[in-house]
Protein backbone atom coordinates (compact mmCIF):
# COMPACT_ATOMS: atom_id res chain seq x y z
CA UNK A 1 0.00 0.00 0.00
CA UNK A 2 1.27 3.12 -0.90
CA UNK A 3 0.54 7.45 -0.34
CA UNK A 4 1.31 8.88 -3.56
CA UNK A 5 3.53 6.45 -4.36
CA UNK A 6 5.70 6.51 -0.66
CA UNK A 7 5.54 2.71 0.95
CA UNK A 8 3.06 3.51 3.81
CA UNK A 9 5.26 2.83 7.50
CA UNK A 10 3.55 0.46 9.86
CA UNK A 11 0.88 2.35 12.21
CA UNK A 12 0.56 1.37 15.87
CA UNK A 13 -2.58 -0.50 14.61
CA UNK A 14 -0.70 -2.67 12.92
CA UNK A 15 1.71 -3.64 15.51
CA UNK A 16 -1.25 -4.16 17.77
CA UNK A 17 -2.78 -6.77 15.07
CA UNK A 18 0.95 -8.64 15.50
CA UNK A 19 -0.29 -9.60 18.67
CA UNK A 20 0.36 -13.97 18.82
CA UNK A 21 1.99 -13.29 15.47
CA UNK A 22 5.44 -13.38 14.57
CA UNK A 23 7.84 -12.47 17.26
CA UNK A 24 7.75 -8.06 16.65
CA UNK A 25 11.28 -6.86 16.36
CA UNK A 26 12.03 -3.38 18.12
CA UNK A 27 14.97 -1.27 18.78
CA UNK A 28 15.67 1.85 19.68
CA UNK A 29 17.15 5.09 17.43
CA UNK A 30 17.88 8.59 18.29
CA UNK A 31 19.66 9.83 14.94
CA UNK A 32 18.98 9.76 10.99
CA UNK A 33 22.06 8.14 9.53
CA UNK A 34 21.91 4.94 12.67
CA UNK A 35 17.74 4.99 11.15
CA UNK A 36 18.69 4.57 7.85
CA UNK A 37 20.29 1.40 8.95
CA UNK A 38 18.02 -0.10 11.53
CA UNK A 39 14.70 0.61 10.19
CA UNK A 40 14.33 -1.74 6.95
CA UNK A 41 15.01 -4.48 9.73
CA UNK A 42 12.61 -3.45 12.23
CA UNK A 43 8.75 -3.32 12.89
CA UNK A 44 8.92 -0.54 15.70
CA UNK A 45 11.87 1.76 16.25
CA UNK A 46 11.73 3.88 19.96
CA UNK A 47 13.26 7.33 20.57
CA UNK A 48 13.86 6.01 24.33
CA UNK A 49 14.90 8.32 26.55
CA UNK A 50 17.89 6.20 26.98
CA UNK A 51 19.24 8.86 24.73
CA UNK A 52 20.09 10.79 27.69
CA UNK A 53 22.73 7.67 28.60
CA UNK A 54 22.97 6.38 25.10
CA UNK A 55 24.08 9.72 23.34
CA UNK A 56 24.24 12.68 26.57
CA UNK A 57 26.82 10.31 29.03
CA UNK A 58 24.03 11.13 31.93
CA UNK A 59 23.93 8.50 34.57
CA UNK A 60 20.11 7.87 34.36
CA UNK A 61 17.57 9.07 32.43
CA UNK A 62 15.61 11.68 34.88
CA UNK A 63 17.62 14.64 33.09
CA UNK A 64 15.75 14.17 29.71
CA UNK A 65 13.89 16.70 28.64
CA UNK A 66 11.04 17.30 26.15
CA UNK A 67 13.24 19.46 23.71
CA UNK A 68 15.45 16.59 23.28
CA UNK A 69 13.33 14.02 22.59
CA UNK A 70 11.52 16.70 19.57
CA UNK A 71 15.30 17.12 18.46
CA UNK A 72 15.87 13.11 18.14
CA UNK A 73 12.21 12.41 17.19
CA UNK A 74 12.91 14.11 14.16
CA UNK A 75 16.23 13.06 13.24
CA UNK A 76 14.66 9.49 13.28
CA UNK A 77 11.59 10.77 11.19
CA UNK A 78 13.39 12.19 8.61
CA UNK A 79 14.70 8.61 7.78
CA UNK A 80 12.36 6.24 8.62
CA UNK A 81 10.59 4.08 5.92
CA UNK A 82 8.90 1.00 7.21
CA UNK A 83 8.87 1.07 11.06
CA UNK A 84 6.16 2.65 13.14
CA UNK A 85 7.85 5.42 15.47
CA UNK A 86 7.33 5.99 19.04
CA UNK A 87 8.73 8.50 21.18
CA UNK A 88 9.31 8.85 25.04
CA UNK A 89 7.65 11.24 27.35
CA UNK A 90 10.67 11.59 29.56
CA UNK A 91 10.36 12.02 33.32
CA UNK A 92 8.61 15.10 34.56
CA UNK A 93 6.49 15.14 31.10
CA UNK A 94 3.87 13.43 31.97
CA UNK A 95 3.38 12.33 35.49
CA UNK A 96 1.83 16.12 36.98
CA UNK A 97 -1.37 15.43 35.47
CA UNK A 98 -3.39 13.94 32.36
CA UNK A 99 -3.32 17.55 30.82
CA UNK A 100 0.20 17.93 31.30
CA UNK A 101 0.53 14.73 29.71
CA UNK A 102 -2.23 15.36 26.90
CA UNK A 103 -0.30 18.56 25.94
CA UNK A 104 3.61 17.47 25.95
CA UNK A 105 2.30 14.06 24.26
CA UNK A 106 0.75 16.46 21.91
CA UNK A 107 3.80 18.50 21.09
CA UNK A 108 5.55 15.37 20.62
CA UNK A 109 3.50 14.14 17.94
CA UNK A 110 3.13 17.64 16.41
CA UNK A 111 6.89 18.51 15.90
CA UNK A 112 8.06 15.68 14.99
CA UNK A 113 5.32 13.32 13.43
CA UNK A 114 6.18 10.12 15.24
CA UNK A 115 2.85 7.46 15.98
CA UNK A 116 2.77 7.59 19.59
CA UNK A 117 4.44 8.58 22.96
CA UNK A 118 5.68 5.87 25.45
CA UNK A 119 5.28 6.23 29.11
CA UNK A 120 6.39 4.66 32.47
CA UNK A 121 3.89 3.49 35.25
CA UNK A 122 1.19 0.81 36.09
CA UNK A 123 -2.13 1.46 37.71
CA UNK A 124 -1.13 4.94 38.87
CA UNK A 125 -0.87 5.75 35.16
CA UNK A 126 -3.91 4.48 34.13
CA UNK A 127 -6.39 7.35 33.88
CA UNK A 128 -3.79 8.85 32.25
CA UNK A 129 -3.52 6.25 29.33
CA UNK A 130 -7.18 6.28 28.75
CA UNK A 131 -7.27 10.09 28.34
CA UNK A 132 -4.43 10.29 25.99
CA UNK A 133 -5.51 7.12 23.93
CA UNK A 134 -9.23 8.42 24.02
CA UNK A 135 -8.02 11.62 22.60
CA UNK A 136 -5.82 10.70 19.81
CA UNK A 137 -2.81 10.08 21.19
CA UNK A 138 -1.53 6.25 20.62
CA UNK A 139 0.20 4.75 24.01
CA UNK A 140 2.87 2.80 24.38
CA UNK A 141 3.23 1.44 27.77
CA UNK A 142 6.21 0.46 30.15
CA UNK A 143 5.69 -1.61 33.78
CA UNK A 144 8.38 -3.84 35.61
CA UNK A 145 11.72 -2.51 36.02
CA UNK A 146 11.08 1.32 35.29
CA UNK A 147 13.98 3.41 34.56
CA UNK A 148 12.77 6.73 35.50
CA UNK A 149 11.90 5.66 38.81
CA UNK A 150 15.69 4.79 39.21
CA UNK A 151 15.50 7.47 42.53
CA UNK A 152 13.08 5.75 44.45
CA UNK A 153 14.03 2.16 43.40
CA UNK A 154 17.61 2.72 44.61
CA UNK A 155 19.07 1.39 41.44
CA UNK A 156 18.14 -0.60 38.04
CA UNK A 157 16.71 -3.96 39.34
CA UNK A 158 14.49 -6.91 37.93
CA UNK A 159 11.09 -7.31 39.35
CA UNK A 160 9.13 -10.29 40.10
CA UNK A 161 10.94 -12.08 42.54
CA UNK A 162 7.95 -12.32 45.42
CA UNK A 163 4.78 -12.86 45.26
CA UNK A 164 3.92 -8.73 46.39
CA UNK A 165 5.84 -8.05 43.02
CA UNK A 166 4.34 -10.27 40.95
CA UNK A 167 0.79 -9.28 42.11
CA UNK A 168 1.71 -5.62 41.57
CA UNK A 169 3.38 -6.73 37.92
CA UNK A 170 0.05 -8.28 36.68
CA UNK A 171 -1.85 -5.71 37.94
CA UNK A 172 -0.04 -3.24 36.65
CA UNK A 173 0.20 -4.71 33.15
CA UNK A 174 -3.75 -4.95 32.82
CA UNK A 175 -4.49 -1.63 33.75
CA UNK A 176 -2.45 -0.02 31.13
CA UNK A 177 -3.79 -2.34 28.93
CA UNK A 178 -7.32 -1.97 30.00
CA UNK A 179 -6.63 2.16 29.80
CA UNK A 180 -5.92 1.60 26.00
CA UNK A 181 -2.37 1.10 25.22
CA UNK A 182 -1.54 0.07 21.69
CA UNK A 183 0.97 -2.08 23.00
CA UNK A 184 3.13 -2.60 26.44
CA UNK A 185 6.82 -2.74 27.32
CA UNK A 186 7.39 -5.09 30.06
CA UNK A 187 11.35 -4.85 31.53
CA UNK A 188 13.62 -6.89 33.55
CA UNK A 189 11.05 -9.67 34.87
CA UNK A 190 11.18 -13.06 34.99
CA UNK A 191 9.86 -15.72 32.10
CA UNK A 192 6.85 -17.20 33.86
CA UNK A 193 5.66 -13.79 34.61
CA UNK A 194 6.23 -12.74 31.49
CA UNK A 195 4.33 -15.57 29.93
CA UNK A 196 1.57 -15.07 31.96
CA UNK A 197 1.20 -11.73 31.20
CA UNK A 198 1.38 -12.12 27.75
CA UNK A 199 -1.15 -14.83 27.41
CA UNK A 200 -3.61 -12.57 29.38
CA UNK A 201 -3.47 -9.59 27.63
CA UNK A 202 -5.20 -8.58 24.23
CA UNK A 203 -2.20 -6.20 23.09
CA UNK A 204 1.28 -7.13 22.22
CA UNK A 205 3.91 -7.37 25.40
CA UNK A 206 7.65 -6.26 23.91
CA UNK A 207 10.49 -7.47 26.67
CA UNK A 208 13.48 -5.92 27.24
CA UNK A 209 15.51 -8.30 29.89
CA UNK A 210 11.62 -10.16 29.79
CA UNK A 211 12.38 -13.39 27.98
CA UNK A 212 11.28 -15.10 24.63
CA UNK A 213 7.70 -15.42 26.32
CA UNK A 214 7.14 -11.96 25.17
CA UNK A 215 5.20 -10.93 21.69
CA UNK A 216 8.24 -8.67 20.88
CA UNK A 217 11.95 -7.52 21.79
CA UNK A 218 13.47 -5.01 22.25
CA UNK A 219 16.99 -3.50 23.37
CA UNK A 220 19.12 -0.55 22.94
CA UNK A 221 20.60 -0.22 19.38
CA UNK A 222 23.89 0.95 21.08
CA UNK A 223 24.34 -2.22 23.06
CA UNK A 224 23.47 -4.51 20.36
CA UNK A 225 26.38 -2.99 18.45
CA UNK A 226 28.93 -2.88 21.08
CA UNK A 227 28.96 0.80 21.10
CA UNK A 228 27.62 1.94 24.74
CA UNK A 229 29.31 0.42 27.77
CA UNK A 230 32.06 -1.94 28.30
CA UNK A 231 29.72 -4.55 30.04
CA UNK A 232 26.77 -5.64 29.42
CA UNK A 233 23.67 -6.56 31.39
CA UNK A 234 22.69 -10.09 31.18
CA UNK A 235 19.49 -9.28 28.82
CA UNK A 236 21.67 -7.88 26.48
CA UNK A 237 23.61 -9.74 23.50
CA UNK A 238 26.01 -8.06 21.40
CA UNK A 239 25.61 -8.77 18.01
CA UNK A 240 28.30 -7.08 17.23
CA UNK A 241 31.75 -5.02 18.61
CA UNK A 242 32.39 -1.58 17.17
CA UNK A 243 33.77 0.02 19.82
CA UNK A 244 37.18 -1.47 18.81
CA UNK A 245 36.58 -1.25 15.07
CA UNK A 246 35.70 2.59 15.71
CA UNK A 247 39.00 3.19 18.08
CA UNK A 248 41.68 1.87 15.32
CA UNK A 249 40.00 3.71 12.66
CA UNK A 250 40.13 6.84 14.23
CA UNK A 251 43.51 5.62 15.33
CA UNK A 252 45.00 5.13 11.79
CA UNK A 253 43.47 8.77 10.70
CA UNK A 254 45.25 10.47 13.87
CA UNK A 255 48.46 8.29 12.47
CA UNK A 256 48.69 9.39 8.99
CA UNK A 257 47.40 13.16 9.71
CA UNK A 258 50.51 13.32 12.09
CA UNK A 259 52.74 11.22 9.33
CA UNK A 260 51.69 13.90 6.58
CA UNK A 261 50.20 11.06 5.07
CA UNK A 262 46.66 12.44 4.81
CA UNK A 263 45.20 14.05 2.73
CA UNK A 264 46.52 12.47 0.01
CA UNK A 265 46.58 13.44 -3.82
CA UNK A 266 42.83 11.83 -4.36
CA UNK A 267 41.73 13.67 -0.97
CA UNK A 268 43.11 17.17 -2.37
CA UNK A 269 40.90 19.81 -4.68
CA UNK A 270 43.10 20.61 -8.07
CA UNK A 271 42.36 23.97 -9.70
CA UNK A 272 40.14 23.96 -12.69
CA UNK A 273 41.39 24.19 -16.15
O1 LIG B 1 14.39 4.41 26.78
C1 LIG B 1 14.48 3.27 26.31
O2 LIG B 1 15.37 3.02 25.49
C2 LIG B 1 13.51 2.27 26.72
C3 LIG B 1 13.65 0.84 26.38
C4 LIG B 1 12.44 0.04 26.47
C5 LIG B 1 14.71 0.27 25.64
O3 LIG B 1 12.59 2.61 27.36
Amino acid sequence: MSIHGQPRRLSTASIRKMKGGDPIVCLTSYTTPMTKLVDPHCDLLLVGDSVGMVVYGMENTVGVTVDMMVAHGSAVMRAVQRSCVIVDLPFGSYQGSKEQAFANAARLMKETGCDGVKLEGGEEMAETVSFLARRGIPVFGHVGLMPQLVNVAGGFRSVGHSAEEDKRLRADAAAIADAGAFAIVIEGTVEPLAREITNSLSIPTIGIGASPACDGQILVVDDILGLYGDLSPRFVKRYAELSPLVSEAVGSYAHEVRKGKFPGAEHTFKRRA
